[in-house]
């Protein structure tokens, strides 16, 4: 099968940093990972299209008449990231579909690969978008058009820089009746696998999670002039508001993140007048993870009140936690044991594609272990070449014996 982490690493070198591996939406960068992506899927065998919000999608034709199994990851990356998030659930798929080509093997199903344009959002601060995209069109994404990238570049101008139209986002929806399953493969990004001496696992469920942006209004000051309690300092006010999301947080056994903190005009010699950040905040089920917002928000509001500043928060994202379908977290299960590897199963913490396919057809996930130490969303991820190609028979395996339901 074809050496996926040296794809990996090639892919990689399309980075729109020269210093690290950051791969924005719809960069130079992006569109040329974009375009040997495609190169790789029609070396597979396949068909390939690119949608309209720049996801290519490749497709290997099975039996007349049969449903689709939608194999997919994203090409997008955080900031200075790793280069196996999304990737690798790309690449593996089609690995598989050429070697399939190669023996001259039909699948049972009809097989597509969707490589996803943007999941992570870091530029434009969405999420999800290609994938929700695929399943709603232009409801999802038209609201976020007006956005601005940090140098001021709309969404919408980005999308015309590299020959996509904002006014035909309905046509990258596609018909979910046509599908028998959705299916994802990923690092698992965290230590359990590692943990476990545990090379492949089976995802059980998928962690809900939530994000705001919050703004503090306080006011401007000399930092030398204005005595302490006359202050009505953003930045003091906010610095408490994410220890009090680390603390509830922890309390609650969940996990809430500030992930981004920005303070409006700031300089080493004014009071902050204000400041805004981000709150992420995950939890295996819907009502924990609700409960933890009420009681985040409502120490923020007694924080504000405190400290005579104004708090506003707005949720810029939901998505609600899904469970991996039982039928295919058995046949996930069975293609591992076939390989020789012990099942593993996990929930995920980290958000992925399928959350949103979960909505509409059964979803199922494999993970692959994540080398040092279970670091993720940092240059340090790993995945040793003995993992890459155990993943790549277990996929294999799960694909040639896949039985839809
Ligand atoms: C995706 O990487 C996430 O935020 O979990
Ligand atoms: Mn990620
Ligand atoms: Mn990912």
């Amino acid at each position: 099968m074809d050496d996926v982490l040296s794809r990996a690493a090639e892919l990689g070198r399309h980075s729109d940093s020269p210093r690290n591996y950051t791969r924005t939406y719809l960069t130079p960068a992006h569109q040329a990972a974009a375009r040997q992506i495609a190169a790789w899927m029609r070396e597979a065998g396949m068909a390939v299209r690119v949608d309209a919000l720049g996801s290519v999608v490749g497709r290997c034709e099975g039996p007349p008449g049969a449903r689709t199994l939608l194999m997919g990851s994203h090409f997008d990356s955080v900031r200075d990231g790793g280069k196996y998030d999304g990737v690798l659930g790309i690449l593996l798929p089609i690995a598989v579909v050429g070697e399939l080509n190669r023996r001259g093997e039909r699948p049972p199903v009809a097989l597509e690969v969707a490589a996803f344009a943007d999941e992570e959002g870091a530029r434009f601060k969405t999420s999800f978008l290609a994938s929700r995209a695929m399943l709603e069109g232009a409801a999802s994404v038209r609201a976020l058009l007006d956005r601005r990238d940090a140098d001021g570049v709309t969404f919408a101008d980005a999308m015309r820089a590299v020959g996509l139209d904002p006014d035909r986002l309905d046509e990258a929806r596609i018909d979910p009746s046509k599908l028998c399953a959705y299916f994802e493969l990923h690092i698992e990004q965290g230590p359990v696998l590692l943990g476990q001496g545990a090379a492949l696992g089976v995802v059980t469920s998928i962690a809900g999670g939530s994000r705001h942006l919050v703004t503090v209004r306080g006011e401007a000051g000399h930092a030398g002039t204005v005595p302490m309690p006359m202050r009505r300092d953003a930045m003091a006010a906010a610095a408490e508001m994410v220890l009090a999301v680390e603390e509830c947080a922890a309390t609650d056994q969940l996990v809430g993140t500030v992930g981004m903190l920005e303070v409006k005009n700031g300089t080493g010699n004014v009071i902050a007048g204000e400041v805004g950040f981000t709150v992420d905040l995950r939890a295996p089920d819907d009502p924990r993870r609700r409960a933890l917002e009420d009681r985040v928000f409502a120490l923020f509001d007694a924080i504000a009140a405190r400290r005579g500043v104004r708090v506003e928060k707005s949720r810029r994202h939901e998505v609600r936690a899904a469970p991996c379908a039982e039928w295919l977290q058995e046949q996930v299960a069975a293609a591992i044991a076939s390989v020789g590897a012990e099942p593993v199963r996990l929930p995920s913490g980290a958000g992925h594609d399928a959350m949103i396919f979960a909505g509409v057809v059964d979803v199922g996930m494999m993970f692959v272990r994540c080398g040092a130490g279970g670091v993720s969303h940092n240059p340090a991820e790993t995945v040793t070449a003995e993992d890459a190609s155990l993943a790549a028979r277990a996929l294999l395996r799960f694909v040639r014996d896949f039985r839809a339901r």
